[in-house]
């Protein structure tokens, strides 16, 4: 016999592929894109000064406001014209100790296969008491290769990988995680469907056994020169 409240009714999502691909990102702002921005909204405080970005440099300009003086993009792959520094994130010898007050590195350490030497880099590369701002995808579908440039997707995270990872090298009473999304955020952003379609109330409710997206702000300890 059939348990009573067996659930029949999925509507449109009732379907073996995605309802929309690729993040839905051809229709409107993508679920994870409204929590990336979030976070960096809720920490807009540490983009100051001598900023670095992965990619482009459109969280720079767009959170960092008059606060920021100078601003670099990195990226690995050649044919990104932003780029000011063309350079291996888990290997990036080209760049000085003590380089940025700030790093946005936002949607690409899943990207990057030794992810803990990117976060060794990251932290000789900021100067003591600045902020490294790190976004990484908990649940997601598998980046389309042409979204990616360099890199392949390896990678998903919990807030557990995360704190360790980042306290490993930042220290834990520097390292603050934080996660975004529910179940119904979640299965909207496996089909595809994007911001517009779910209400305010319904994205930003928090449930921590979904984490679409997880957070990282880590700070290097003023104490600790350079190593
Ligand atoms: C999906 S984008 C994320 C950054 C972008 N600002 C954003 O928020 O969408 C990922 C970027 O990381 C770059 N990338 C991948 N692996 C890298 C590595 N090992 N070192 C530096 N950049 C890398 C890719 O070429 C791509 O430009």
């Amino acid at each position: 016999m059939l348990p009573f409240d067996r659930v029949t009714d999925f509507s449109k999502l009732r379907r073996l592929t995605p309802y929309r691909p690729a993040f839905g990102w051809h229709r409107g702002k993508c679920i994870d894109r409204y929590y990336v921005e979030k976070f960096l909204q809720e920490n807009r405080d540490a983009i100051r000064g001598s900023v670095l970005e992965v990619c482009n440099n459109e969280y720079t300009k767009r959170f960092g406001g008059k606060q920021f003086a100078k601003s670099d993009v990195l990226d690995l792959n050649e044919n990104n014209p932003a780029r000011t520094i063309t350079a291996d994130l888990s290997h990036c010898d080209a760049i000085g100790d003590t380089t940025f007050d700030c790093i946005i590195c936002t949607q690409t350490l899943l990207l990057i296969y030794n992810f803990t030497a990117a976060v060794h880099e990251l932290y000789r590369i900021l100067r003591p008491g600045g902020v490294v701002l790190v976004t990484i995808p908990g649940i997601s579908q598998i980046c389309p290769t042409n979204m990616i440039g360099a890199g392949a997707d390896y990678w998903r995270f919990t807030r557990h990988s995360a704190r360790r990872m980042f306290a490993e090298r930042f220290g834990s009473e520097n390292t603050q995680v934080v996660t975004y999304g529910n179940v119904l955020a979640a299965v909207a952003f496996l089909h595809g469907l994007v911001v517009p379609e779910l209400t305010a109330e319904e994205l930003d409710y928090h449930d921590p056994d979904y984490e679409l997206t997880v957070a990282v702000r880590a700070r290097k300890s003023v104490t600790v020169a350079n190593e």
